[in-house]
């Protein structure tokens, strides 16, 4: 291996510098350099090794004036005794007192993709294993484990060793110092994802989340940018933690060295302690750059969770959610009934939401008995989900395997399943949420009895979909006497991958009170998200797209609700609502029972669109015209030899004369049939139709609609329509 390994693909480079002693240091990540530096350049390896050393040479630095004598050496996992004076890259404590690692490199090596080193700190027999690795759409992938060796023997082995606890072990990587924002996301329940840019911060700066969830305010991400963010244009460098509970974000912005982003797991003080033999593994750490504004981000991600093995391959089927149909009423009647009419209007999964099971007749009682509640359902939910089966569609519920009610079976007769911190006088688990508690998954005992209660009921009844939900904050959860976050968060994924391994084609959606659990690390494990609460149209029109900065459409759950929101009040029109459910994976969460019959005829048009263009939406290029009037919303979906827009307002527009929409990323050399597909009804707009509007269709060569646009007609406050547009 040369001293100066060139990772490159996808667009995107990271040069390492391995030439010093001690951990290598990243000279570069960002755009891909479209030739080869360092030994695989075709050239000899003394020219390699000059245009190696040319390099090192362009971005070395030598000590500022009022800082320490050596040259700052930035470090994969910058530490104090590198120089770096931001937050160090890893903490650990040996013996309780803070422990400075000097790392010797053991073992090396690299391709054109993946860089692995292997480093050993004698003080400590800690052996830091450090793996990052360009993915599919560029995204650069960091891997960390600590381990604590246990081959030395003598002293500081066996019993008598010193305990070494670990603090954090964060990736970072640098960015450039002209990066003068920063956008990361805030939120609420009903309101995920609200975008948060301020100036880039002086100093270290962390952003933790101590929910045992990312949160509905998680950070999801920090990116840093060199303006205002765009969708089409500027530079953007994003991290995001692929891990489902507490995480920290950070951004270190220190004048006289560099500007790192990154992030980890967050840990609370005693929670991770490697005794000689065991390692930490640190949740992967994404990181995603784009020379294309945030639609290059996004499109990074989706690329990457789009070349998984286990990403859904079959067409995302329209699903009817009963939870706001019927909420806790479950009159096994009405409930068929509610079935019939899905299928005949064109539904393709339907789900039996929260209110099934022993005694829940609303959220005070009975989570943790996952058994089926034959008061409500004296035949159990076999002839249900039998009919379902029967009407072509599959069948799904509702589950919420990591909690449990004081009132319920197992937690009388298990008081101690309970996650909370026991070492007080009451041992009472303080803190209720929607009166409900957390389950001890790292409990092997109370896993296998959810395990057995959810797999029994898969089996019985064909479950083909689990809406799994997940809704309270975690508060001092301890277990065996030590925090226990983070064994709680890889006992839902083993119990997730369990219920998998034993029935394949499972699929399960993460929802947490909404939005509140949207993350990469649970979509390892997870088939679909439920992005809010909300079906509230205009909300959702920015829920959705925010969330879909790291998630592609087909993995967001996106549903009509009623005319008016149960969580907003807002009232809007049906078709509005039908153009923002399609532009992810599309559903009813509605009493369709109380429609009439323009309804159900709209809703039987809407779902045969759909299904029309879902190998678009799901599977096309996600675009977002920057427009300068803040009431559009415009979202695009662009294949190979087609594309869906979807054009939407959310306020009333602030122009006489709507500016031109320009539809990127189409193909400049190919002729579009563009056409207004109004199956969902017509949008209601004001004094100026432009004739191509009025006419509902029009062919133009796609550099024309990329360049020149089409004039936009004035849409009323809250109003949408469909683009379809075919290759000639
Ligand atoms: C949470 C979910 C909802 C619904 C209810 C059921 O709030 O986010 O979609 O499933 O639980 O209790």
């Amino acid at each position: 291996m040369s001293d100066l390994v060139h990772l490159e693909s996808d667009g995107v480079a990271v040069l390492i510098d391995a030439s010093a002693p001690g951990l290598p240091r990243v000279l570069h990540w960002g755009a891909a350099l479209g030739r080869r530096i360092g030994d695989d350049d075709g050239s000899t390896s003394a020219a390699a090794d000059a245009s190696a050393a040319a390099i090192v040479a362009a971005v070395d630095r030598q000590a500022a004036p009022g800082t320490l004598d050596a040259a700052w050496q930035l470090s994969l996992s910058p530490l104090e005794g590198d120089g770096w004076s931001g937050r160090p890259g890893l903490q650990v404590r040996v013996g309780g007192v803070l422990h400075h690692p000097r790392w010797a490199v053991q073992h090396s090596s690299a391709t054109a993709t993946r860089f692995e080193v292997v480093a050993r700190d004698e003080a400590s027999d800690l052996v830091l294993e450090f793996e990052l690795s360009i993915e599919a759409g560029g995204v650069v992938a960091v891997d960390q484990r600590l381990r604590r060796d246990d081959t030395a023997g003598g002293e500081t082995a066996g019993d008598a060793a010193p305990a070494i606890e670990v603090d954090w072990l964060e990736a970072t990587l640098p960015v450039p110092s002209t990066t003068d924002r920063l956008l990361s996301f805030d939120g609420r329940w009903t309101r995920e994802k609200r975008p948060v840019t301020t100036d880039m911060p002086a100093g270290s700066t962390v952003r933790q989340s101590r929910r045992g969830r990312p949160g509905h305010d998680a950070p999801t991400l920090f990116a840093a940018l060199e303006a205002a963010p765009r969708w089409g244009d500027g530079r953007v460098w994003a991290a995001h933690v692929a891990w489902s509970s507490d995480a920290s974000y950070r951004v270190d912005r220190v004048t006289d060295q560099a500007t790192l982003i990154g992030g980890g797991e967050l840990l609370r003080p005693g929670e991770v302690v490697l005794a000689p033999g065991d390692a930490y593994a640190a949740p992967r750490v994404l990181f995603a750059h784009s020379r294309a504004g945030l639609d290059g981000v996004a499109d990074g991600f989706h690329t990457l969770l789009r070349s998984r093995p286990h990403h859904p391959t079959t067409p995302r089927p329209f699903v009817l959610n009963t939870w706001e149909a019927v909420y806790f009423d479950h009159d096994p009647a009405r409930v068929l009934a509610l079935a019939e009419q899905a299928a005949a209007v064109g539904v393709e999964r339907f789900v039996l939401d929260d209110g099934w099971f022993l005694g829940r007749r609303d959220d005070t009682t009975s989570l943790g008995d996952w058994v089926v509640d034959r008061a409500v359902w004296p035949e159990g939910l076999g002839p249900l989900a039998a009919r379902v089966h029967e009407l072509g569609m599959q069948f799904g519920l509702w589950f919420e395997p990591e909690m449990v009610s004081r009132d319920s079976d197992v937690a009388r007769a298990h008081p101690d399943w309970l996650l909370h911190d026991a070492g007080h006088l009451d041992h009472d688990p303080r803190l209720s949420w929607r009166t409900q508690f957390v389950l001890d998954l790292a409990n092997p005992a109370a896993f296998d009895h959810v395990l057995g209660q959810v797999d029994a009921l898969v089996a019985d009844l064909g479950i083909d979909f689990i809406k799994w939900d997940h809704n309270r904050d975690l508060v001092e959860s301890v277990h065996d006497g030590r925090p226990g976050v983070h064994g709680q968060t890889l006992a839902t994924y083993r119990l997730m991958d369990e219920l998998r391994r034993r029935h394949p084609s499972l699929e399960i959606e993460s929802c947490s009170s909404g939005g509140a659990r949207t993350d990469l690390g649970i979509l390892e494990h997870t088939d679909r998200v439920w992005a809010s609460d909300s079906n509230d149209p205009v909300e959702r029109q920015d829920v959705q797209r925010w969330t879909g900065l790291l998630l592609p459409p087909e993995l967001v759950g996106a549903h009509v609700g009623p005319a008016t929101s149960h969580s907003s009040g807002r009232t809007t029109a049906l078709s509005y609502r039908m153009a923002t459910s399609l532009m992810g994976s599309a559903g009813l969460e509605w009493d369709i029972l109380g429609c009439d019959e323009d309804e159900l005829a709209a809703i039987s048009r809407f779902t045969a669109l759909y299904r029309e263009l879902r190998p678009i939406t799901h599977h096309g290029r996600v675009v977002h015209p920057d427009l300068r009037d803040p009431a559009w919303r415009v979202t695009g979906y662009v294949a190979s030899d087609a594309a869906v827009f979807v054009v939407a307002t959310v306020a009333s527009l602030e122009d006489a004369r709507a500016e031109r929409l320009r539809l990127p990323g189409l193909d400049p050399d190919r002729t579009y049939r563009v056409r207004v597909r109004d199956e969902i009804g017509a949008a209601a707009h004001g004094w100026i139709t432009p004739g191509w509007f009025a006419a509902g269709e029009l062919e133009l060569p796609g550099a024309v609609l990329a360049e020149v646009g089409l004039q936009l007609p004035t849409l009323w406050p809250e109003q949408a329509f469909v683009l379809h547009l075919e290759a000639r």
